[in-house]
């Protein structure tokens, strides 16, 4: 198979690396993809607004499968276009992206299938946002409408902090038109869990449940990132697995059909599990960063198979291995907010072990030919293990074949997990 990822993190990267694993002789494009990658997939300088570039892509390598990694080209109908060409596309469509494209957009859907999640109302300007926190209580939650890339989320403590987030969206556009409406939502309280289902918006399979630990500083202390680390799988009961399925799942996946939307790929379920039942948070159209991670190696199987039947709108039974994977983020100093970027990796970057890698999200080479940072979360270091503990000592072996200055890496990842 001739398959073309879309995307240059190190969700993408886990993703590449599945397909190489797969039995069958795959040829695998990436566009843009990353130079930590090259091993695995050749890269193609091209920007996804390039649709002719693309479409000679696929015509010359006669790639058969496209899997689009980040959100931002779904949500820009990148999955209709392949679509339209003839070619089989793991990614949901243009239509089915506003789930994670407009949280009111979410929000609607969620109320319409009756799927528990916090109540919330729609604001537009400072004023109404304050006049309806008199309805709350702290801490308020105002969610941005639009794509922020993680940045949309503001917890405040109290009215000064809600009237600062309301001020810095709604009037000094920080997030430009993402902010022009949001939602104030009730504050759930809870442990969060990313329940990641492929669907071909009639049925659904579900992956190994994961952790993400979003803060920057260990004890969920520190701002808010897309993520510094994960483990997978979550060993919760089987009565909360069934609430989930029935009261949170089933209705999604339902709703995708009712509305006729075109959904072939993966839907990222944020669940809030609180005590009153799991909530959710948000959707996501796409694969987790760093879910992915954690995620893909446990399939029994053929990633390629797996992406290749659903993408034909089919539905594989998944069976996972027992295993436990976990993937600790190495973020470049100053990440999230100004990650310094060329700052030279030292140590051996093809270091690995049977149970170690490194995926690489945020690299390049300078002209030395020597390895840089090159993004915020630069190497997502990747441990297996036949227990939590084991893979996680085998994530942080791993972290220390290389180091550069102002390195970040939270050492508590999984520990507060259940
Ligand atoms: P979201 O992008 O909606 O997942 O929100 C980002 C993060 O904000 C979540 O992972 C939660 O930690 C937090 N969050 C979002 N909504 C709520 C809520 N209603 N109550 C408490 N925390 C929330
Ligand atoms: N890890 C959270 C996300 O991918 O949005």
């Amino acid at each position: 198979m001739r398959i073309l990822v879309v995307g240059k993190g190190g969700r993408e990267h886990a993703i590449v690396r599945a397909l190489a694993l797969s039995p069958q002789s795959n040829e695998i494009h990436a566009v843009p993809g990353n130079p930590g990658m090259q091993k695995e997939a050749v890269c193609h300088n091209l920007s996804t607004s390039d649709r002719e570039g693309l479409k000679t892509l696929v015509a010359q390598k006669h790639i058969d499968l496209v899997v689009i990694g980040p959100e931002a080209e779904l949500v820009e109908g990148l999955a209709d276009f392949f679509r339209q060409l003839g070619v089989a596309v793991f990614g949901p469509s243009e239509a089915a992206s506003e789930l994670e494209a407009s949280k009111v957009f979410a929000k609607d859907f969620m109320n319409k299938a009756g799927i528990p999640t916090a109540g919330s109302v729609v604001v537009k300007t400072v004023e109404a946002t304050m006049s309806a926190a008199q309805a709350h209580s702290a801490p308020y939650v105002l969610k941005a409408d639009g794509l922020a890339a993680g940045k949309g989320v503001f917890v405040c403590k109290d009215l000064d902090e809600l009237k600062l987030a309301a001020t810095d969206l709604f009037e000094n556009k920080k997030l430009g038109t993402a902010g022009e409406s949001a939602l104030l939502e009730q504050n759930l309280d809870g442990w969060e869990l990313s329940l990641l289902c492929l669907t071909n918006g009639e049925s659904y399979q579900l992956l190994p449940l994961a952790q993400d630990h979003k803060r920057l500083g260990e004890g969920q202390t520190g701002p808010n990132t897309g993520g510094m680390g994960t483990v997978a799988p979550l060993n919760v009961d089987q009565a909360l697995m069934e609430e989930i399925e029935n009261l949170i799942v089933k209705p999604t996946v339902a709703e995708l059909g009712r509305q006729q939307m075109v959904y072939r790929g993966v839907i990222f379920i944020g669940i809030m599990v609180t005590r009153d039942g799991p909530k959710v948070l948000e959707y996501n159209v796409r694969f987790g960063d760093p879910e992915t991670q954690v995620v893909m190696p446990l399939l029994e199987g053929d990633w390629c198979e797996v992406l290749a039947s659903v993408a034909n709108g089919e539905m594989p039974i998944t069976e996972w291995k027992p295993l436990h994977t976990a993937c600790v983020v190495m973020a470049a100093e100053g990440y999230p907010d100004s990650p310094v970027k060329g700052v030279a990796i030292s140590g051996d970057m093809n270091g690995s072990t049977p149970s170690s890698y490194f995926l690489h999200a945020g690299t390049d080479k300078n002209a030395d030919k020597e390895w840089v940072t090159n993004g915020g979360r630069v190497l997502n270091s990747v441990g297996l293990g036949s227990s939590r503990q084991e893979a996680l000592d085998n994530a942080y072996k791993q972290a220390q074949f290389v180091e550069w200055p102002g390195m970040q890496l939270r050492k508590d990842i999984g520990q507060s997990v259940p």
